[in-house]
């Protein structure tokens, strides 16, 4: 249901990130009925234009505007929609904005705020700092979403943690992980803790190993400027892969209140020890075994010689009753073979057994992230036929065919709306911000400092080719039919 209308500013309104993300998504939601109606969006950027250039932008972005019905959602949606063009660094600009916002407030009634921040970080700051000085409301509620990279390592972390926290009160900051938003992140508490089958063998003693694994088969693209200066690590693994590893290993929270829920994801974070280099695999990629695709140093947008690392693999340890021994191992890349995310847990051997010898297979839980949304369970069955031979199959949840009529929505329609809605689970707080960075900072630095070997991988394969071993070191066996 549609909740109160609340104005929306969209600081960054010309950005990439504002195009590709913030505007579908908040047309998503306007568009099917869950925001109120009479929400207004307020862009802003340094870019000068005039409101008609910029609603021609913005419709730009916008899928499917030749369908009768989304058009007409669209003429509403950029009818409210106005624009507000300011420097990041001085008050003017913000000025504007709050009479622009004040304009609108009184029009629709609304109090509270939603102001978001689809800024690089070198500007994160000067605007938040601008926001608290010209825009704060103290009429209603202000919340500010704020987007990665938060700073660099722990001690920028902890830096910009502090000035914001300066400005900004913590249930007021709305760190956007967009993992968090993905419908089958959101799914991993639901089965971990509404299953007794699942709850029952949830530990060391059930399970061997847990894999967390990103791939992607595009390189960088001509993102290479952004990407080479955080690399891999930072990019995927630190924020997005850390997070699911979060929700996979927290204890059960004491309520679903967002308090409860980070607080048992923290807890969880601080009984991991730093990550250490002989249990980091780092890969960049070069050209295709064919040689028709560039290699990462091929990308004009990459500076030269950088040694910066497109794949990386590494494994934690979680020194706590529940998973003491049981190595998790995450793995990101980009240019490889496959685009996926997936979660498997791997269960420990049977041991012999009245069908076998010691050569079965092992159960697996894979949790599809994306695409093609499925859970599926790895599990021995008799092969069908006169004799008792026993098979390796599936018990397959697989979304496109058991939710027909039901769509998955997009990450970034999730954590708006509960922003709008003050709903802050799904945020990354402060503390866990900074367990993360404590857990990876010492590798990041040598890594940054070219201690750690990068291999090469060619553009479409599956990494380098250390990673087989690397990944049987800890445990995982891979199953014959992948
Ligand atoms: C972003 C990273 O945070 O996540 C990108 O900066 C990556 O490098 C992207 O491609 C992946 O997101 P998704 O939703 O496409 O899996």
């Amino acid at each position: 249901a549609a909740g109160k209308a609340i104005p929306v500013a969209l600081l960054g309104a010309s950005g990439d990130l504002a195009k590709k993300k913030t505007f579908p998504a908040l047309f998503g939601l306007f568009r099917n009925g869950h925001i109120a109606p009479t929400t207004r969006i307020i862009g802003y950027s340094r870019t000068k234009i005039d409101r008609p250039d910029y609603l021609k932008r913005i419709s730009q972005y916008i899928k499917n505007t030749s369908d009768p019905q989304v058009k007409a959602m669209l003429d509403r949606f950029l009818d409210q929609s106005t624009y507000v063009s300011g420097l990041y660094d001085q008050d003017s600009g913000f000025q504007q904005l709050e009479h622009e916002l004040k304009r609108v407030e009184q029009e629709t009634g609304a109090q509270d705020r939603l102001l978001y921040m689809a800024l690089p970080p070198s500007v994160f700051i000067p605007v938040a700092t601008g926001l608290k000085r010209n825009c704060y409301t103290t009429k209603g509620i202000n919340r500010l979403i704020v987007e990665k990279p938060f700073g660099m390592d722990l001690e920028s972390s902890r830096v910009l943690s502090k000035a914001l926290a300066a400005l900004y009160r913590e249930d007021e900051i709305y760190r956007i992980d967009h993992y968090l938003g993905k419908e089958m992140v959101k799914n991993i508490m639901i089965l971990r803790f509404s299953n007794q089958i699942f709850r029952s063998c949830w530990d060391k003693d059930h399970i061997s190993n847990v894999q967390i694994t990103f791939k992607e088969k595009i390189g960088t693209e001509g993102r290479g400027g952004y990407f080479d200066e955080f690399g891999i690590v930072r990019d995927v693994m630190q924020n997005h892969l850390f997070q699911i590893l979060s929700l996979i290993a927290m204890e059960t929270p004491a309520s679903l209140n967002a308090e409860d829920i980070r607080n048992a994801k923290v807890d969880v974070l601080r009984a991991i020890p730093e990550v250490i280099e002989s249990e980091v695999l780092l890969g960049q990629y070069g050209r295709s075994e064919d040689g028709t695709l560039p290699s990462y140093l091929d990308d004009e947008t990459v500076p030269k010689g950088s040694k910066q690392a497109t794949f990386a693999a590494a494994a934690f340890h979680i020194n706590n009753p529940r998973w003491s021994g049981v190595p998790f191992v995450l793995k990101c890349g980009k240019a490889l073979n496959q685009q996926k995310v997936e979660i498997r847990i791997q269960f420990k051997d049977m041991g012999e057994g009245l069908f076998h010898k010691n050569d079965m297979a092992r159960n697996e839980l894979v949790i599809r992230v994306q695409p093609d949304e499925a859970v599926y369970l790895k599990m021995t069955q008799k092969l069908p036929g006169l004799g008792m031979e026993t098979v390796m199959s599936e018990l397959d949840l697989s979304y496109a065919s058991r939710f027909t009529n039901l769509s998955v929505p997009d990450a970034y329609e999730n954590l708006i709306l509960d922003a709008i809605l003050g709903e802050q689970s799904n945020f990354v707080r402060s503390d866990e911000l900074d367990e993360a960075w404590r857990i990876f900072t010492p590798v990041l630095h040598k890594i940054d400092r070219g201690l750690v070997p990068v291999e090469t991988y060619p553009y479409g394969s599956r990494g380098p080719e250390k990673v087989a071993d690397f990944i049987a070191r800890f445990g995982f066996e891979r199953h014959q039919q992948e």
